[in-house]
């Protein structure tokens, strides 16, 4: 190949070069492809389509087409077609077929019996013809495209595609036969032999490895985002250790009446063992307790025209329930409770900020968009007087610092029996095609915070969160069951885009 390259300085076709030198096509395709891996020669990819006569093809040339075959065994007379297909052979089905639709021969009955017959005098064998021409100029390019697609539906001919190069001299071409290394060495700097070294080039557009080293799962970087949101805004993270939580801190805190469907088996899952939480706070409980019968009632002050409860004899033993805690408010009513107690014991207070984000539990039926056991992004802010405009504003100053694809926001009045008011946020899911509900906020009511013991003019804005689809809206993901579960494809946490993002 070399002297070949050398003297003319193209191989023009590595088809016909290999047939007359004798070397298998593929074996030299292999040999090129090394040669050119190292820049001795350059390859350009040729295709073309070749066209060969299959055996029934040939047999045609030289007896004739089925057809024809056929045609020439029915005598003047005609024959019986029983007959005809004895003699006929191989040729009969297909031939008979044929010169029937060609109108060459004709099938009548007589007494009963088939008898083919002659309906023209003489015929021309078109495709015997066109098959000769073919095998004789090697190619179809004569053919109308309409004749060549009958041939080859009738199995007459097959085009197959060859794949051959076009070799040239590569840049390295002069020094053909020097290994020519990948890394230049100490050795050769310090000895000065990189001189006389050839490099093999660099291929700019090959992909790098893929890094071997660990990396977190998609929805626990989005969970790292979203935490260091918060953390840039001022807040603290509540402790949320507590999966199971009694029903006094999920519920009973949250001024969440002990009838409400949310407290049904078919909303919560409640714990076995042990069913029961050992101990509440005794005086707090005995607030909470008055609080969901009869409110403010019986105060000397403003409450006791605010409010009237719930009007219900509260139950110890149902708020003693345990459970998987249902969402992380219930870290909120703990978290308040005690920078109440630490104000009830003389603190002076101060406005705060907190958040959680971590796993809560539903009993729910699963689909694209809800999943049992999810993650709830938990806030909260205690001030002096807040109003809904402070809380519509956090969350709208949190969305957007998360992306743009929360530029469109929607706020939806809602109902929470421990907010009032209550305000539904929403956002706009692009390959959902559809706004899905992100979160759900409000304002602590009265009958939550004053038996914790704040003052009036204390108010709470909080709100809760989903983590999984917040992620799904922002990296395209259309089934929570991809992101997180028992189903997930655990590749994701070595391939998908977003781990690689730091
Ligand atoms: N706990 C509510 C939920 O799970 C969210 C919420 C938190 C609403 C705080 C208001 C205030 O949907």
């Amino acid at each position: 190949m070399r002297a070949e390259l050398t003297s003319s300085g193209v191989i023009a076709d590595t088809v016909p070069f290999s047939s007359a030198k004798g070397f298998g096509h593929a074996d030299l395709i292999g040999v090129c492809k090394s040669l050119a891996s190292n820049s001795f020669i350059a390859t350009e990819n040729l295709s073309c389509e070749q066209t060969h006569l299959t055996k029934e093809g040939e047999s045609a040339v030289s007896v004739g087409s089925p057809e024809a075959v056929v045609f020439s065994l029915v005598p003047e007379q005609g024959i019986g077609q029983d007959e005809l297909n004895k003699v006929a052979g191989a040729a009969a089905k297909a031939g008979l077929a044929k010169a029937m639709q060609s109108k060459w021969l004709a099938v009548e009955k007589v007494d009963g019996a088939k008898i083919v017959k002659r309906a023209v005098g003489s015929i021309t064998d078109t495709i015997q013809q066109q098959l000769k021409d073919v095998s004789v100029s090697g190619s179809a390019a004569a053919l109308a495209p309409a004749d060549l697609a009958v041939l080859k539906k009738r199995g007459l001919l097959s085009v197959v595609t060859v794949k051959s190069l076009k070799v040239s001299k590569g840049a390295a071409f002069d020094s053909w036969g020097i290994k020519a290394v990948a890394d230049l060495t100490h050795e050769m700097l310090t000895k000065g032999t990189w001189k006389e070294q050839v490099f093999k080039p660099l291929n700019l557009e090959a992909e790098g490895k893929p890094p071997t080293g660990g990396s977190l799962h998609p929805l626990m970087k989005v969970k790292a985002m979203f935490r260091e949101i918060f953390l840039e805004c001022g807040f603290e993270e509540m402790q949320t250790q507590q999966y199971v939580e009694s029903s006094f801190w999920n519920f009973d805190a949250l001024f969440q009446p002990q009838q409400h469907p949310a407290r049904d088996a078919h909303d919560t899952f409640f714990i076995k063992t042990p069913a029961e939480a050992p101990t509440v706070p005794a005086e707090y409980l005995e607030r909470v307790k008055r609080t969901h019968e009869v409110g403010g009632e019986g105060l000397a002050d403003e409450f006791a025209s605010k409010s009237r409860g719930w009007r219900y004899d509260w139950s110890e033993a149902e708020s003693r329930k345990n459970l998987l805690r249902t969402h992380t408010t219930a870290a909120s009513s703990r978290t308040l409770y005690q920078i109440a107690e630490k104000m009830r014991a003389g603190g002076e207070f101060k406005p705060q900020k907190y958040f959680s984000i971590d796993r809560v539990f539903r009993n729910e039926a699963l689909d694209a968009t809800h999943l049992a056991e999810f993650h709830q992004v938990e806030g909260f802010i205690i001030d002096r007087n807040l109003s809904l405009g402070n809380l519509m504003g956090t969350i709208a100053d949190f969305y957007r610092r998360l992306g743009d694809e929360f530029a469109d926001l929607k706020f939806k009045p809602t109902y929470n029996p421990y907010t009032e008011p209550s305000m539904e946020f929403h956002a706009y899911h692009a390959g959902l095609g559809k706004w899905v509900e992100v979160g759900n906020s409000g304002v602590f009511r009265p009958e939550m915070l004053r038996p914790m013991g704040f003052p009036e003019d204390v108010s709470v804005i909080a709100w809760g969160m989903s983590l999984e689809r917040p992620t799904m809206i922002k990296y395209g993901f259309k089934n929570i069951r991809d992101l997180f579960g028992h189903k997930i494809d655990l590749n994701l946490v070595r391939t998908h885009p977003i781990v690689r993002w730091t």
